[in-house]
């Protein structure tokens, strides 16, 4: 079983080291020409040690006298055979790491394209931290091994040279090698093995440490107000224990293989002295031949390490692929179409025709559970809908298949009578704008917050669209202004500035379909109503479609679509639905009555707010 998967391990880390091949052919040529030039040369340096040992020193020793002439010849060539490793060092080095660093770059690229093609279904099935390290570690750990793999090739082909040379010289002291370099071989071969399970779980267990540190940072604030920090320290402190004793276990095992690595071709050179200076003796080799093959074993036995290294990065780079592949060959991305939307300024019409929609299961054995049932309802040009319902009642979802963050099982989404499905991503990016329920600022300036490197975007533009969003007081306010830095996910706004802010940025745009999902919700009502309002009389005529709580706000729109459970259970002005809806009446009559009560416990501290909001 254990040589069965890792005999599997070794095809499939083959195929990645292919795929490498595949990808920087020319560097890899260059690496391994490097590499082949260094090993052959190392071999010639082992003959001639032995020469000049066998033709120079002994007879120096014998005769008392030494041959200047022969020793500095001697001397050159060794000279010049180093200085000539030095290039195939240079050129294997270089090769590698630029075939390393350029596939890992390459790789990262393609990974963070795909997590941005890949739809919102997807990412909401894939916790950020394994994405992160999809992203940087396993894409590293994909290439590691292409590091030692020039130089292991390079041995390969010195090996056999070498072997062929041993058996030249003479058959006995070749069989030490034959004894002795499978058996390093062999050692290698089971270090790896054993090393590959360690190896995997480390990795493994370090995306885990990082999900945790993540999703504790994320949630900071539940981790404080709930006075959780013991508990999540304690969560974080295990698994990072069990990645420490999976690294203690590497560690180890490195402790143990590492001394015998080193110990085995010193055996082999002890060996091919002795045996050597039998056959010395019985005349079947010559000084020169054993100095030759002494000094092939001392030479020989590092680079064979370097087969050991590839072979002990292959499980690590195998189960760093799998990740990587699995994000690469994920689909279900949305194939956008080429039609255009009109770009004039004038509102865009909204329909839904009988949609129907499921969210995905996390399980894919399961069948995904239907959330919305034959919606149908139009925002007509200019005009604003109010989206009503309880919660759960499949708004949000509504609001997403508006924007084509999703697309419907069954029926249609049209936006001018365009289906969206047909429609050019960066026309449908231009028409439609979603202000999401949760804001989302980015770790930047205002002004980068709000205009996005969208071109045509100017400070004027950025300016009227906060003032729109009723969020050019306290933008006024900030030291910096435009320039004042907002932190990482908006922790330095208030709640409702942040919606502000993220209603601005969707403003800056100039939409002409605004799709609000309880995008004001954190704003004080009156200022929220006073926002609709403005939008509603604003030039840049646009059609909205708001999901709403306030009775305040809903009574702005020109209509309201009511739906429970994934249905539109009424439709028609605020005052129809009010007589004829009793689900709704009483629903927003609830609100009212919670908003009373909000307000009251507010009301101390009004002076602050108004303060606040400018007013
Ligand atoms: N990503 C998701 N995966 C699976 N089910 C989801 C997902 N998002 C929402 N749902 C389910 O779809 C249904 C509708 O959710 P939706 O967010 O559209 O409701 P909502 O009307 O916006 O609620 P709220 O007023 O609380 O914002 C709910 O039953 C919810 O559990
Ligand atoms: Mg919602």
């Amino acid at each position: 079983m254990a040589s069965k998967t890792s005999r599997d391990v070794l095809v499939r880390g083959l195929r990645v080291l292919g795929r490498a091949i595949r990808e920087e052919p020319k560097i890899f040529a260059v690496a391994v020409g490097g590499s082949v030039l260094f090993g052959l040369l190392t071999i010639g340096s082992a003959y001639l040690v032995g020469a000049i040992v066998g033709d120079v020193v002994v007879p120096a020793i014998s005769t008392g006298r030494a041959d200047t002439g022969l020793l500095a010849l001697g001397a050159a060539a060794l000279i010049g055979i180093s200085v000539l490793k030095v290039v195939g060092i240079f050129g294997r080095r270089l090769g590698a790491g630029y075939m390393q660093f350029r596939l890992q770059a390459a790789y990262r690229r393609r990974v963070t394209r795909r997590y941005l093609e890949l739809p919102l279904a997807w990412h909401q099935r894939h916790a950020t931290g394994t994405l992160l390290s999809n992203a940087n570690s396993d894409v590293e750990a994909t290439w590691f091994p292409i590091a030692p793999l020039p130089f292991a090739v390079g041995t390969v082909v010195m090996l056999v040279t070498a072997f062929a040379s041993l058996f030249a010289t003479d058959w006995v002291l070749a069989l030490v090698g034959v004894a002795i370099f499978p058996a390093l071989f062999a050692l290698n071969v089971v270090y790896s093995r054993r090393m590959a399970p360690r190896q995997a779980r480390a990795q493994q267990l370090r995306a885990e440490v990082s999900e945790i540190a993540h999703e504790s940072f994320d949630g900071a604030l539940v981790v404080k107000t709930m006075g959780r920090e013991a508990q999540e320290t304690s969560r974080f402190a295990a698994r990072a224990g069990e990645l420490r004793d999976a690294l203690i276990s590497v560690g180890r095992l490195r402790g143990v293989f590492d001394p015998m690595l080193e110990t085995l071709p010193s055996v082999g050179t002890l060996a091919v002295l002795l045996i050597g200076a039998w056959r010395l003796r019985q005349g079947a080799v010559t000084v020169t031949e054993l100095v030759s093959v002494a000094f092939l074993f001392t030479v020989l036995a590092f680079p064979v390490r370097a087969i050991g290294w590839v072979l002990a990065e292959l499980p690590r780079s195998v189960a760093g692929w799998e990740r990587v592949r699995h994000v690469l060959t994920a689909t279900g991305e949305m194939p956008y179409g080429d039609a255009e939307l009109d770009t004039r300024d004038t509102p865009a019409t909204l329909a839904f025709d009988r949609v129907g929609f499921g969210y995905e299961p996390a399980d894919p054995q399961q069948p995904a559970q239907p959330v919305l049932h034959d919606i149908s309802f139009t925002v007509p040009p200019g005009r604003t809908v109010a989206l009503v319902g309880p919660t759960g009642s499949g708004k949000s979802t509504i609001a997403a298949l508006a924007v084509r963050l999703v697309d419907p099982q069954s029926g249609r989404v049209t936006i001018d009578g365009l289906d969206v499905r047909s429609l050019r991503a960066a026309s449908l990016a231009a028409t439609a704008a979603l202000v999401a329920q949760v804001p989302f600022v980015f770790d930047d300036t205002v002004r980068a917050n709000i205009a996005l490197d969208r071109p045509g975007v100017t400070d004027d533009e950025v300016w009227a669209a906060l003032r729109l969003a009723g969020a050019d007081g306290f933008v006024a306010r900030l030291p910096d202004g435009l320039d004042a830095m907002v932190g990482e996910r908006g922790t330095t706004l208030s709640g409702g500035q942040r919606q502000r802010l993220t209603l601005a940025r969707a403003l800056a745009g100039r939409p002409r379909l605004l799709v609000l999902d309880d995008a004001t919700s954190a704003v004080d009502p009156r200022v929220e109503a006073a926002i609709l309002a403005a939008l509603r009389r604003a030039d840049t005529a646009t059609s909205i479609l708001v999901v709403a709580y306030r009775r305040a706000t809903i009574a702005l729109a020109d209509e309201v679509v009511y739906v429970e459970h994934g249905r539109v259970v009424a439709h028609g002005t605020h005052p129809e639905l009010l007589a004829s809806c009793t689900g709704y009446a009483d629903l927003v009559t609830a609100y009212e009555k919670a908003e009373a009560e909000r307000e009251r416990e507010k009301a101390y501290e009004e002076a602050t707010l108004d303060a606040e909001v400018g007013a």
